[in-house]
């Protein structure tokens, strides 16, 4: 059996960690950047590397990286993952879902349709509509890129003078805003790590401010999550259509919040506190879902 890996960086952390949970369990891994693949039409190989047909050579892929890129090539690559799946290349994550969870608003709606909680929160292009949202979501709010992780490009405004300021210069470069009602959650939040149809492990999040992003510094503490919780990871999941699922959940008063899946997640800081070998369980996962 031969899986494919699309990955920026073949010798990452998580990358050779899927290499050698392949290895031990007798797979071959192939890695690979999206810049290596050849599509054609009316000729063959239909999808190739090197002329190598990847729909022959290949089992599954898992498309770790969609990496960063013009619209062009973005649209370009994520058109090869729909038409790998069209013709019946298994590909963790699937397309669609990767296309659900990096759109924050998107996602957002797709989970409140299904009833799922989420926070209060307002999108739009306009400066003068986003500041009235402001006050309306009590004057402290989380302005966040639609197509962010990460933790990147996040802040925080609990100033009008700044939010007429920050609006109208995002607006100005054409960006929409984003902007979310701010949950006190004391520095600490849920990451539930999703596989198939069960949570495999989840961490709480510590950080010594709001942000809990691990990859800017927050530290994983062990976790086992209550019912409630694992069952509103799972419906996120399954929502967007993950099957390797990252769910970040925060905790208000009232009851715990979705803010985001990732649909790439990484799993470095919950591996240091999860028994389980967590890439191992995604290539099991894999084979299973070939059987
Ligand atoms: N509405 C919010 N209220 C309080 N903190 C938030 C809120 N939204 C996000 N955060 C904090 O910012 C972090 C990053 O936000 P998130 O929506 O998960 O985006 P990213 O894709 O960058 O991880 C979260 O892990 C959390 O700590
Ligand atoms: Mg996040």
């Amino acid at each position: 059996m031969k899986i494919g890996l699309i990955t920026r960086n073949e010798n990452g952390w998580h990358s050779i960690q899927l290499r050698n949970a392949m290895k031990s369990l007798n797979i071959t891994p192939l890695c690979f950047r999206f810049p290596d693949l050849v599509a054609r039409v009316k000729c063959k190989p239909i999808l190739s590397i090197k002329r190598v047909n990847i729909l022959e050579d290949l089992n599954a892929i898992i498309a770790r990286s969609i990496g960063r890129g013009s619209l062009e090539e973005i649209v370009f690559r994520m058109d090869l993952l729909h038409r790998l799946e069209r013709l019946g290349m298994l590909i963790i994550n699937p397309a669609e879902s990767i296309e659900c969870a990096v759109d924050k608003y998107y996602a957002l709606t797709l989970l409140e349709e299904q009833g799922l909680p989420v926070p209060r929160t307002v999108v739009t292009e306009n400066p003068d509509e986003a500041l009235e949202a402001f006050y309306e979501l009590g004057e402290n709010v989380v302005l966040k890129p639609i197509f962010g992780s990460r933790g990147i490009g996040i802040t925080r405004v609990s100033d009008p003078d700044v939010a007429i300021r920050v609006f109208n210069t995002i607006s100005f470069h054409h960006g929409v805003l984003y902007l979310q009602e701010f949950i006190p959650h004391g520095g600490s939040d849920i990451r539930a790590f999703v596989i198939g149809d069960r949570v495999l492990a989840a961490m709480r999040r510590v950080a010594d401010n709001w942000k809990t992003n691990v990859s800017l510094g927050a530290k994983a503490k062990s976790i086992k999550l209550n019912e409630e919780i694992e069952n509103l990871a799972l419906k996120a999941a399954k929502t967007i259509g993950c099957k390797v699922a990252g769910v970040d959940i925060l905790e208000k008063p009232e009851g715990p919040v979705i803010i985001e899946i990732n649909s790439q997640p990484g799993w470095s800081g919950l591996q240091s506190v999860t028994p389980v070998n967590i890439a191992e369980e995604i290539v099991k996962y894999i084979i299973t879902e070939l059987k």
